[in-house]
């Protein structure tokens, strides 16, 4: 009988180590800083811009901003400068520490996300699509002339896409997080747009331009137009311009 006990309580002690073991990993695994994710390569980079400096501050509160969030879909025409490109890209994706975070959140920081500018209106900026590399905080070059009037097209025509200055495009390599949690990883990189997006949002509340979050599009018909590598899928196509 007493044997029986020691061999009960040698059973728990060891599953409890074993929890316990399984427990801390994780939660280590967790809290590791993220490695910088490398950009998507590809040979069709070929042009830098450097992007101005984001500012850390304004006068506008964020209560304000939540207050003011509007969809607009009417803009001025008015272009916008590259200033205000860069404060966007940063409220959407800017690294804001040094180990690579983020503005957003994002699950096990692996970083599903592109952020691609349809650029129209913008000075000093030919137009163009440019994919932002947030780690430079810059933007490559992919494809040369105006695309917000087929942008528009692959978004069943809506007039407003083709009306911003430029338009944002989120989208997103399922497989750097599906790769560490599964199926799950689909449902993190959905609420991780929705992080990114409603942070460009508030930004562009503050800085006083109009946007609005466009979900109707035909994937395929932006993937083509983008010239989006095969692992990367449009979720998100949002309008910028004056109001
Ligand atoms: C996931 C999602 C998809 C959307 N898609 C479109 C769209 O394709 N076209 C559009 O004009 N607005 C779209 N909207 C904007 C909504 O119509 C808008 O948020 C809603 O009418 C509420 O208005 P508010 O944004 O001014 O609060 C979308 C919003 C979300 C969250």
């Amino acid at each position: 009988m007493i044997q029986l006990r020691i061999e009960m309580n040698r059973l728990r002690f060891m599953i409890t180590t074993f929890l316990l073991f399984c427990c801390c990993s994780s939660l280590s695994c967790a809290q590791q800083p993220a490695p910088i994710p490398s950009p998507t390569p590809s040979l069709e980079y070929e042009t830098a811009i450097s992007l101005p400096e984001p500012r850390h501050d304004s006068d506008v509160s964020i209560e304000q901003s939540l207050l003011k969030r509007r969809s607009t879909r009417s803009y001025t025409g008015e272009s916008i400068t590259l200033q205000e490109v860069s404060q966007l890209l940063w409220a959407a994706q800017g690294i804001t520490d040094s180990r690579g975070f983020r503005t957003a959140p994002s699950a096990g920081a692996l970083y599903p996300l592109e952020v691609y500018v349809v650029a129209g209106d913008v000075e000093n900026l030919a137009s163009g699509v440019y994919k932002y590399e947030p780690r430079d905080h810059e933007l490559s070059l992919i494809i040369d002339g105006d695309k917000r009037s087929e942008l528009a097209d692959a978004a069943l025509a809506q007039s407003w896409v083709e009306e911003g200055a430029l338009a944002m495009v989120f989208t997103a390599a399922y497989g750097r997080t599906t790769v560490k949690y599964g199926e799950r990883g689909v449902r993190y990189v959905h609420m991780e747009v929705g992080h990114a997006a409603q942070n460009l949002c508030l930004q562009a509340t503050a800085m006083g331009l109009g946007l609005v979050t466009v979900g109707a599009f035909h994937d395929e018909q932006v993937s083509e137009l983008l010239n989006l590598p095969e692992d990367e899928k449009p979720l998100y196509i949002i309008p910028v311009g004056r109001k």
